[in-house]
């Protein structure tokens, strides 16, 4: 990897505002050629108890600053970020293996949360109320929760940790991060912006570890009372986990979990736009990403003509390194995931689905697999049940509006949803009656920091991004001020 700043390469933990080394570390692995790229220290429970103390002692300075303080604060981080965008994108490629195209577009989503949150740090408004008697007045402010905590995914590593770090940050409270274990190394330079900018020691503590450390940290981080809240994104089945078990200290928790978003194509679309929205919904990080287009509905009408022109694009993508100019699809994070989706599409076509082009590991070998394009997926398949996570899409036909609201409300989550039409009041109607938190209308790509991204169901509590996701790390205080006379 050769970096311009070498000094962004970081292996060691981020605790109270030092680099802390350990004689206990794993290999991060680049997922593109298997490889060993650097060996990053092993967190205990006793880093976590040292993050949160210096946590404790930065937050309670850092809930005194001002506004603009810390409105500079971010939007240095944000400059910070986009100064460093090349640097930043080739760690990112290296240890988790989109495109260096993808990974520059994932630092410019992250600065784009900083910058966000230093602009809305400035609007954390309170309220006054009309009392109940001529001699009180009632307020109501926002406060920071105070310290807290996030736990994040390997697939977006960068911009997962900016989604929580800059509300939390521009609240006036202290975070302490886990990062993924596959991808240690973005958050590891995340600290070091945050060590080289004016933000105080232990305001920002990250706390990296293997598979075997993730469950002793992610319980350390919710078991521990001085720790308010928790900010997760994941799994739907760690989700459940870890809320249980912030439920011993009554935490504020955001849950940003799994999905299995509908993606729509009625007849009266314009299939072009349907085709690109589906392109960059289900092929963007090679489809491992918790909006990624999972059940593909396309209406009778115009089923046929949607499977030939989408096989010729999916034909057109091109498999290799993230690191390699012109690759669009990089390889999958582990074999575990390549094998899930071999998994998927296995048991779709023994379900009656048909190949139309890929199916299988992409002669490269190692976790890169072929776009695949299948038609016929049955909802019984688990294509429908459960996220593929990867470069495979599957077209399912569908007659009437009314049937295909019914199949894609039929799953327990409700993250994101997609669909096309040009008939206005469709447009309407449908956006309306899709249970899910996000819906994309004639496009197929929704997130930005200025909009609350979140789920419902089982996919999650809160919402990260817009003025909602600053409100998930402030307490509501009411002061009721009384004996003022008439
Ligand atoms: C995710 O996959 O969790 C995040 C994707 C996004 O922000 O677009």
């Amino acid at each position: 990897m050769q970096l311009s700043d070498a000094g962004l390469l970081k292996t060691d933990l981020f605790i109270g505002g030092r680099w802390s080394p350990s004689n206990a570390r794993y290999d991060v692995i680049d997922p593109a050629t298997g490889q060993t790229i650097a060996e990053v220290a092993r967190a205990t429970e006793e880093s976590v108890d040292a993050a949160v103390t210096a946590a404790q002692v930065a937050q309670r300075k850092w809930r005194d600053t001002t506004a603009t303080q810390r409105r500079d604060a971010l939007a240095g981080l944000a400059d910070a970020l986009l100064a460093h965008e090349a640097d930043l994108a080739a760690i990112l490629t290296a240890e988790q293996g989109k495109p260096l195209a993808e990974a520059a577009g994932e630092i410019r989503y992250a600065a784009g949360f900083f910058r966000w949150f230093a602009e809305e740090a400035r609007r954390v408004y309170g309220e006054t109320i009309p009392a109940h008697r001529p001699d009180a007045r009632l307020l109501v402010q926002r406060q920071p929760v105070g310290v807290g905590a996030a736990i994040t995914p390997w697939n977006f590593p960068s911009a997962m940790i900016a989604r929580k770090l800059a509300p939390a940050i521009a609240a006036g409270c202290a975070l302490v991060l886990k990062p993924a274990e596959d991808t240690p190394l973005s958050a590891l330079a995340l600290a070091e912006l945050v060590a080289r900018a004016d933000i105080p020691s232990g305001l920002f503590s990250v706390v990296a570890g293997n598979r075997d450390d993730a469950s002793r940290l992610g319980t350390a981080l919710c078991l521990d009372p001085r720790i308010r809240k928790l900010s997760f994104t994941g799994s739907t089945r760690v989700g459940k986990l870890l809320l249980e078990q912030c439920a011993s200290t009554v935490k504020r928790v955001s849950l940003e979990l799994g999905g299995n978003a509908p993606f729509i194509v009625f007849d009266d679309a314009d299939l072009e736009a349907a085709i690109d929205g589906v392109m960059v919904c289900k092929f963007r990080n090679s489809g491992q990403t918790c909006v990624s287009a999972n059940r593909i509905y396309v209406q009778a009408g115009v089923y046929d003509e949607f499977t030939s022109r989408l096989h010729e694009r999916i034909d057109a993508l091109v498999v290799g390194p993230g690191a390699d100019a012109g690759s669009t699809i990089g390889p999958l994070i582990t074999t575990a995931a390549l094998k899930k989706v071999e998994q998927h599409v296995t048991d779709a076509r023994s379900q009656g689905a048909k190949l139309i082009t890929g199916g299988k590991p992409h002669q490269r070998g190692g976790t890169f697999f072929v776009p695949t394009l299948l038609t016929d997926v049955p909802d019984s398949s688990l294509m429908h049940s459960e996220e593929t996570f990867g470069p495979a899409a599957g077209l399912t036909p569908f007659n009437t509006e009314a049937e295909v609201v019914q199949a894609a409300n039929d799953t327990p989550y409700g993250l994101a949803a997609y669909f096309f039409t040009t008939d206005l009041a469709r447009s309407w109607r449908v956006s309306e009656n899709l249970e899910s938190g996000m819906v994309g209308v004639n496009t197929g790509l929704i997130s930005t920091p200025e909009a609350p991204f979140g789920g419902v169901k089982e996919s999650g509590l809160g919402r990260e991004g817009s003025r909602h996701g600053l409100d998930e790390w402030t307490d509501i205080k009411y002061v009721c001020v009384g004996g003022l006379g008439q």
